[in-house]
């Protein structure tokens, strides 16, 4: 059963929105326009959510194997250059919705991986224009390549140590970008958890009803 509110009765769930404006709007680009654009799109979509009193529908709170992992992710998160948002995550992570959310996802990830999503199309804070959310991979963990139809999606990592396509090594405070179709496989460390938050940029419609497209079809899919 869904119950609904607006964001200023929750207002644990408003600073952890405030801590993803400070993290789109204050953290460095790295130079590069097309990160800078998309860090921009972000903020200003989620202000304009935020300045609009978006309604909150909060599902039943939903736990997965993943989730097992979820506490060494926060102390690892809370001691790191991202710990503000980590602690704003700590206070809300009782009343998170953990998903795996596609039809085919490889058998090897359904202890692994989760996402919850924060703010959506679909809830709980409801936006229409933009996605925000929480991902949460095991350690020794492979996500496997795959494409975001219409979507700008990007990465910060809070907490762990990941490398997308083996091109590099990201750390809490790092940002990640994959424009739309841009293939992209994600691996964690040998002995961390990895804890990253995304944003989503796109089409109402892409950002309700996005699949996942593997690159290769999985063993067990
Ligand atoms: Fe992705």
């Amino acid at each position: 059963m869904t119950e609904e509110k607006h964001l200023a009765d929750v207002p644990d769930w408003g600073y952890l929105l405030g801590e993803f404006n400070s993290a789109y709007r204050f953290r460095s680009a790295g130079g590069s326009k097309i990160i800078r654009s998309h860090m921009r799109t972000v903020r200003e979509r989620l202000s304009r959510c935020v300045a609009g009193k978006p309604e909150v529908r909060f599902s039943e709170p939903k736990s997965l194997p993943v989730c097992a992992h979820l506490g060494r992710a926060i102390d690892n998160g809370e001691r790191d250059s991202m710990s503000s948002m980590v602690r704003a995550i700590e206070k809300v992570k009782d009343s998170l919705v953990w998903q795996y959310g596609y039809e085919k996802l490889p058998q090897h990830l359904t202890n692994r991986y989760a996402f919850a999503d924060i703010l959506s199309p679909n809830g709980p804070v409801i936006c229409d224009d933009l996605t925000l959310g929480l991902v949460l991979f095991a350690p020794k963990t492979t996500y496997p390549a795959h494409a975001h139809k219409g979507i700008t999606e990007s990465y910060i990592c809070l907490s762990g140590a990941t490398s997308e396509n083996d091109a590099g090594v990201y750390v809490p405070g790092s940002m990640i970008i994959n424009v739309p179709e841009h293939k992209h496989a994600i691996t964690t460390s040998d002995r961390e958890p990895a804890l990253l938050a995304y944003a989503w940029t796109g089409a109402t419609d892409d950002l309700a009803h996005q699949t996942m497209v593997f690159s290769r079809r999985q063993k067990g899919a």
